[in-house]
């Protein structure tokens, strides 16, 4: 159905000369549209029913900006620095990204229950019909009523005049709005990877300065780090040897020192459990077949990590932090489950498809005098996914 032609357009100069309210009508004539009730919502001006509806919906706006200014303060001052479990602060660090959650969410959510209670309480009631029509009318025309509507709108829904509400719902938006600024360009600057011994995500509990009670990077140990397999049962130590694996075999291990012990103490029992449970010690070892291992390609720098045909791997997916935990012995592809990302075994676990853009990383090893697998050190390459990407 079409909208009926409107008689009596007028012209160019005859639109300068119209006034707000006949420039709406207009518009709605040209719309097709045709007004069949419309009610203010507050026909009495200045009740105490009107100004409670007012005081409310002003309280929303200023809690949306409170929990704006929440947002901001945790973002700015929340102790976020890396704490390992059983250290003192680890509470607060957990807390961290839920609470930035938390407070973000009741912002908009507050700020939106204003705007939906503003929108019930004062925007006048009405009901409206329009013909289906073709697009026609000057665009002076089009402009000029559809600014006049505009106008119409802003003043039938007397907001302009409603401070109390303007104050809060400015304090909310731009509380909010100034967070979300902060913390976009905020995650720009905090780099995690930056001063390589002071940053936390640099170190694992391959290190021999870790210290796997309190899961703390600390003094030099020079204690040597074993590979561990795990059985199942956390205080049980099974200790690596190359012959326990055959040609094409894969073996997640974790790191254990002598200084871990055997779960003779509590300490010890503590300590196993943080070996296993750390998330960034968990690595892939992989036993290459002698002809595979041949034509595999080092990674500059890194020439002397793998032992033999014995390449380790991390466990932890460059893309966002999975456990990479597939290795096909036919492709010598290492595949991560969650976003399908493939990394190539034979060229330093280099991304060959899916969405991971970096190699995984890899971990020096060799044996001792008596035979057992050791790390020669910890990760020189960042573990897991990095929003800020190695330069090197
Ligand atoms: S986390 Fe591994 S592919 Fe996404």
């Amino acid at each position: 159905m079409t909208a009926k032609p409107l008689e009596n357009v007028p012209s160019d100069d005859e639109l300068d000369t119209l006034g707000n309210e006949e420039l709406v009508k207009l518009g709605t004539a040209l719309d097709g549209v045709e007004l069949v009730y419309r009610e203010p919502r507050w026909p009495v001006p200045g009740t105490r029913a009107e100004k409670r509806a007012e005081r409310s919906i002003a309280i929303w706006f200023a809690l949306g900006g409170l929990f704006a200014l929440a947002f901001l303060g945790v973002f700015l001052w929340w102790p976020w620095q890396y704490q390992g479990m059983g250290q003192k602060n680890y509470g607060l660090y957990i807390a961290y990204n839920p609470l930035l959650g938390i407070t973000f969410g009741l912002s908009v959510l507050s700020i939106g229950v204003g705007a939906v209670l503003y929108t019930k309480k004062f925007i006048p009631e009405e009901i409206a019909v329009q013909q289906r029509h073709d697009a026609g009318g000057s665009p002076k025309i089009d402009k000029k009523t559809t600014a006049a509507l505009f106008t119409n709108a802003l003043e039938s829904s007397t907001l302009p005049r409603r401070k109390m509400i303007l104050a809060s719902a400015g304090f909310g938006v731009g509380v909010l709005g100034l967070g979300a600024a902060i913390g976009f360009l905020g995650g720009l600057i905090k780099n995690p990877w930056a001063g390589r011994a002071a940053a936390p995500l640099w170190h694992t509990g391959w290190s021999t300065r870790w210290d796997s009670l309190t899961n703390t990077y600390g003094a030099p140990k020079n204690e040597t780090v074993f590979l561990r397999n795990d059985i199942g049962d956390p205080y049980k130590v099974q200790l690596v040897k190359p012959e326990d694996m055959d040609a094409g075999g894969m073996m997640t291990v974790f790191p254990w020192r002598v200084s871990d012990g055997f779960g003779e103490t509590e300490d010890s029992r503590e300590r196993l459990l943080n070996g296993l449970k750390a998330i960034r010690n968990p690595v892939m070892l992989i036993r290459l077949r002698p002809e595979d291992s041949a034509r595999a390609i080092k990674r500059k720098g890194q020439e002397d990590f793998n032992y033999g045909d014995y390449w380790a791997y991390t466990k932890v997916c460059s893309h966002f932090g999975c456990p990479t935990s597939l290795y096909e012995q036919q492709t010598n592809r290492i595949l991560c489950p969650c976003h399908q990302s493939q990394f190539n075994a034979l060229e330093y676990g280099k991304p060959v498809f899916g969405p991971a853009a970096r190699a995984l990383a890899q971990l020096p090893i060799s044996t001792n005098e008596q035979g057992y697998m050791i790390a020669n050190g910890d990760f020189i390459e960042q573990v897991g996914p990095a929003f800020w990407e190695a330069t090197h």
